[in-house]
């Protein structure tokens, strides 16, 4: 279908602080984002979802001054370095149809006209900003905000912060917001709303600071040099700016725009449910159909984040479970809108119970049935059987009625929900089987064929539907599941979910690899333990050691004298970047004159008093014009490519002149 015949869905997620690497949490709101966007375009909606990076701010500013980059080499290596964020889209499976950096040169050119444009309608006005800011969250807060004189988002100490700054005319804007937020279905769930309306639209809004000059690494105020636009304003219009709103790199804005869903996480609700509908209405655009705010995973009872060092690798679960088995768990466990506690143990146990024993078993039992009594293909006419058993009509009702049931859940952004209903007719299934007994009607082929064959193509139909509303969840899958069970593309429709018989009786089935092996829970604990230990443990310098000498005999040995020696004096020669020369007290009476090249390694006057050791008997050699008599031994080793070099320094209560052997 042409593009201009179907109707459109613009699904969002938020744009990522490429400040660490990504965690569970921000790909739990990226999968549940793609399960949507997957769902739409099985329904055949046209269909754009974006995901991108938000990369200014002064925390980028600060972590990449810290790491000794530039703030856009920092963000560079996060976003498309090795398992950076488009790394693990990739590997998620992520069908993002756009990805929008906020440094792209299209969405600053685009934010500085929007800037400008709210500037001119008088609805940015400059003032000085008084307050407190939190840098983590990058939010402004008045004092009255503040819990227990901390930041009420992340609980983190704020800053006081005073300084020449635009202020959005927010206030203006309360009475349209506390409409829209009470009286339309654009903020969900619903509980979200009195949350907004009671902690801030109630209290007063007040007017929002939108420009910062303490720091220089954000959009700059183009009428105004030195302001950079607050990194939220940036931020949230990049929605519209994606679809070339004020630009020419995309020209869908007047198509997609307004956004059907924007999901978020719980904590950026009130961004995106106050202060984005109004920077709208002041630009005079039409608001997004709904925001929906879902709950964080957490850990420990705690919200994961780097800082605090309790993040989910989802790389690392990626790779032990697969990337399907962990997008299912993600949607199949939590409720969308609500907080729910990470593990381990529910991970695997999801797996083992939903993927590897329901479904997977139905889909081993079902089609190897049809390959040993049928060898692949059903005959003719199976479809229909003159006697059905009730459990036959029951399966069959609850299978074809399924996708409406699925559908309700998916339209209230409620997938576990939805996979629960596929769950039960799976697990109906699987029940059929039980007791239809495929296995004692095959004894008696002659009488028992037709209905054996039924009772196959039965399993076969109740397998492909749920197939076809697992997809946006378990993509590659379900890809392995209906070449399995010989689902061609007409039968793995939309449509064709509703239509019980829409798989021709004779497709080959093929009994493939299982698709969801059970997985060892103890041992695969240990295994994830094994990682986390690694990972937490410090990283072990590179140690790169000097070449072995050959063998010597002992009598050559022997012959050098290792002599302790006091260090009465020591000083730089001058002229020269290396040496030190050192007044040594071995034990003779007569001072010895030693020139060691670590003068890049000690200070003259730290050695003042120390206790070393010298070989002592080697000819005496000139260097940089002074005489050295002998050579003070050192262990020499290169760590980090580094060479790093310490003295031998022995207790002090060891006489000078005392002999090593
Ligand atoms: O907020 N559980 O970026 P972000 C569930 N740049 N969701 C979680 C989570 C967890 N443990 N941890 C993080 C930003 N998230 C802004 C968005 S949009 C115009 C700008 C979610 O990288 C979090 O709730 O800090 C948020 O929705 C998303 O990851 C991005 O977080």
């Amino acid at each position: 279908m042409e593009r201009a015949q179907k109707k459109k869905f613009y699904i969002t997620t938020p744009i990522y602080y490429p400040s660490d690497k990504l965690h569970i949490g921000h790909t739990y709101c990226t999968v549940a984002t793609d399960a949507m966007a997957r769902y739409k375009r099985l329904q055949g909606y046209d269909v754009l979802f974006l995901t991108g990076t938000d990369e200014h701010g002064q925390k980028i500013e600060d972590k990449a001054k810290e790491a000794g980059v530039t703030p856009q080499e920092f963000v560079d290596n996060i976003v498309t370095g090795e398992k950076g964020v488009l790394d693990l889209w990739k590997l998620m499976n992520i069908s993002n149809d756009r990805f929008i950096r906020t440094t792209d040169d299209y969405h600053v050119a685009s934010i500085q006209k929007i800037f400008k444009a709210m500037y001119d309608k008088g609805d940015i006005y400059k003032g000085k900003y008084v307050g407190k800011y939190c840098k983590p969250c990058e939010s402004f807060w008045t004092e009255s905000q503040l819990v227990d004189g901390k930041c009420p988002d992340c609980g983190r100490e704020v800053q006081d912060a005073e300084e020449e700054a635009y202020f959005f005319r927010l206030s203006k804007y309360a009475d349209r917001i506390q409409d829209l937020l009470e009286n339309t279905d654009f903020l969900q769930p619903r509980s979200r709303v009195h949350e907004m309306v009671n902690n801030f639209i109630k209290p007063g809004l007040e007017d929002l600071c939108v420009s910062r000059t303490s720091f220089s690494w954000g959009v700059p105020v183009d009428f105004d040099p030195g302001h950079v636009v607050y990194v939220w304003v940036d931020a949230l219009f990049n929605y519209t700016t994606a679809l070339g709103l004020f630009n020419d790199k995309y020209d869908d804005y007047d198509h997609y725009w307004p956004a059907d869903y924007h999901f978020v996480g719980k904590e950026i609700v009130r961004f995106h449910s106050i202060i984005w509908p109004a920077m709208l209405m002041s630009m005079d655009m039409p608001l997004p159909k709904h925001v929906f705010g879902h709950g964080w995973l957490l850990l420990d009872g705690g919200k994961m984040s780097k800082s605090k060092g309790n993040v989910v690798d989802p790389y690392v679960l990626a790779e032990k479970f697969g990337v399907d088995a962990l997008r299912f768990f993600l949607m199949r466990t939590f409720p969308f809108g609500s907080d729910g506690n990470f593990s381990n143990e529910l991970l695997i146990n999801t797996i083992n119970v939903d993927l590897a024993n329901d479904l997977g078993n139905l889909v081993s039992r079902t089609t190897a049935m049809v390959q040993k009594y049928f060898g692949g293909t059903l005959p003719a006419g199976c479809e229909t059987y003159a006697a059905p058993e009730a459990y036959d009509t029951e399966l069959v009702a609850l299978a074809a009625g399924l996708r409406d049931r699925y559908e309700a859940d998916m339209d209230a952004c409620a997938p576990h929900k939805a996979l629960d209903e596929v769950f039960k007719v799976i697990q109906r299934a699987n029940k059929y089987i039980d007791e239809s007994m495929p296995w004692a009607l095959a004894k008696d082929m002659d009488a028992n064929g037709p209905r054996l064959a039924h009772v196959l193509y039965n399993l076969l139909e109740a397998t492909r539907i749920c197939g076809i509303l697992l997809t946006p969840f378990l993509p590659a899958s379900c890809e392995k599941l209906f070449a399995q069970i010989g689902a061609d593309e007409s039968c793995q429709t939309w449509d064709s979910a509703a239509v019980w018989g829409s798989r021709p009786a004779g497709a080959a089935v093929t009994k493939g690899e299982n698709l969801f092996p059970r997985i060892d829970m103890d041992k695969a604990l240990a295994e994830l333990e094994a990682i986390r230990a690694a990972a937490a443990a410090p990283a072990q310098p590179a140690i790169e050691l000097e070449p072995w000498e050959e063998e010597v005999d002992f009598d050559t040995f022997a012959k050098s004298d290792f002599r302790v020696v006091k260090v009465k004096a020591c000083e730089a020669v001058k002229k020269s970047k290396k040496l030190l020369k050192f007044t040594l007290d071995d034990g003779t009476g007569t001072d010895r004159q030693i020139l060691s090249g670590i003068a890049q390694y000690y200070k003259p006057e730290d050695l003042v008093g120390k206790t070393l050791v010298a070989i002592v008997n080697l000819p005496p050699r000139k260097m940089m014009g002074q005489e050295s008599q002998g050579m003070l031994l050192s262990a020499v080793h290169k760590e980090n490519g580094e060479e790093t070099l310490n003295l031998l320094i022995l207790p002090d209560h060891i006489p000078a002149g005392a002999k090593l052997c």
